[in-house]
């Protein structure tokens, strides 16, 4: 029995599909404990554009870190989010005349799903939302309400995902 059938909850996802012990990346290509390689073509569910361990991006992560860069600061002002805002603007908003602001949600999916619900619902001032067959948004209460697949639905354990109506 491995570590995983012993300790690992039962929430569980894409382990099932992929039964061996992933250990190294680079690029698009996985590795595994065994040193076989594999072609990642689920890249973090669209999360990996640049690939896994990018140089340019391992490269400013590590010298971020070395620098006791902030790892964490909430919703704070940050040197880290001043640059980000600051070359966002520059090479997204201002070329193409956009006024938009910036949320920063949690890191997931699901959380800019939630978010999404949550700004829409408040502007409108409504509560129903329409969703369509065969949708996956991420697996908080909202999200789940509004994911088609009823195995995803599911995992919510019974409770009851109100306001979403399938077409
Ligand atoms: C289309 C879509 N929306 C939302 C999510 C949820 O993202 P996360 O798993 O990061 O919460 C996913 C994840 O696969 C997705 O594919």
């Amino acid at each position: 029995m491995t570590i995983f059938d012993q300790l690992e909850s039962e929430v569980q996802s894409y382990a099932r599909s992929f039964p061996v012990t992933f250990d190294k990346a680079q690029g698009a290509k996985l590795y595994d404990t065994e040193g076989k390689e594999y072609i990642d073509f689920l890249a973090g569910a669209g999360t990996l554009n640049y690939g896994h361990n990018n140089p340019v991006l391992k490269e400013a992560l590590i010298e971020y870190l070395q620098a006791d860069g902030i790892a964490h600061g909430l919703d704070m002002h940050t040197r880290a989010k001043e640059e980000l805002l600051t070359a966002f603007d520059e090479c997204i908003l201002k070329p193409r005349n956009l006024e938009y602001l910036l949320q920063f949600t949690g890191p997931t999916g699901t959380n800019a799903v939630e978010a999404a619900m949550k700004i829409a619902r408040k502007v409108k001032g409504r509560s129903e939302i329409i969703a369509f067959t065969n949708g996956f948004h991420g697996c908080s209460l909202g999200a789940l309400a509004a994911t088609g697949n009823r195995h995803h639905r599911g995992g919510s354990g019974g409770v009851s995902l109100p306001d979403v109506t399938h077409m």
